[in-house]
């Protein structure tokens, strides 16, 4: 089976401000991500890792260049679309580094909340939650409040919620950032089987090395540019 792009971005330009105040970010990015495949984003911090998945994302808008989501160009020097929004509802998970749970809803309330607006039926909504936090062992967890879960298991709410509307591609910004050794090789095992179980494209942004065995490739931002690099070879950790 040929591999297809989920993502795909062609001599992609962002910048900031103008005059003297002039930030930029992105000069002429070329890169593809491919379904079933886990890729970690790394690069100094303010590099434009958090700026470039917020543009794949559809919430920040580019200077210039073209995006593919999938099959559907979404940007080509400007939205292609007045309904990003819709895009990153109906293609685009999200994970961050704090789990961005909603204080005021149980477990399974912040994991239907969106598949809800989208349309689906609260009982469908409710069936495919069940099956992920059943899949992520927080099933009993379903009437919670998120203060009662520890950080691994939020952060697992977290990915429960960004898959629940069967995104074609996931975006995670450090997403173990808060977790330790054991708890973000498991978060990163997770996004590693949901890519291929799934068959979604992931980007992954991590500062922790000890993560990078455990991906597929590694997009570095370097000279505000995008390159492809080879995982180093696995050590312990797997
Ligand atoms: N809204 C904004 N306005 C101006 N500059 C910004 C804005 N967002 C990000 N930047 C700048 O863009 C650069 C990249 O930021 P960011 O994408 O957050 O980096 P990273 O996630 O790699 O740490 C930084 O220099 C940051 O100051
Ligand atoms: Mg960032």
């Amino acid at each position: 089976m040929e591999a297809t792009p989920g993502i795909r971005v062609e001599n992609l330009y962002k910048h900031f401000g103008e005059g003297e105040t002039l930030v930029r970010v992105i000069e002429g990015a070329n890169f593809e991500v491919y379904k079933g495949e886990l890729v970690a984003l790394i690069a100094p911090s303010g590099a434009g890792k958090t700026t470039l998945l917020m543009m794949i994302g559809c919430v920040e808008e580019p200077t210039s260049g073209t995006i593919w989501l999938g099959d559907e160009k979404v940007y080509e020097n400007r939205w292609l679309t007045k309904e990003t929004r819709k895009i990153r509802r109906e293609k685009i998970g999200f994970i961050f580094q704090a789990h961005y749970l909603i204080p005021f809803l149980n477990v399974i309330e912040n994991v239907t909340l969106v598949p809800q607006t989208n349309g689906m039926s609260e009982k469908e909504a409710n069936k495919i939650a069940m099956e992920l936090l059943e899949y992520f062992d927080i099933g009993d967890k379903a009437r919670s409040m998120p203060s009662e879960l520890s950080g691994g298991q939020n952060q697992r709410v977290a990915i429960a919620r960004a898959l629940a509307n069967k995104p074609q591609i996931i975006l995670a910004d450090e997403p173990t950032a808060a977790l330790d050794t054991e708890r973000s090789v498991a978060v990163v095992k997770m996004l590693k089987k949901i890519a291929i179980e799934q068959n979604v494209a992931v980007i992954m942004v991590t500062h922790d090395e000890a993560m990078l065995p455990l991906c597929d490739r590694i997009l570095k931002i370097e000279d505000k540019k995008v390159v492809s690099k080879e995982v180093p070879a696995s050590k312990d950790i797997i």
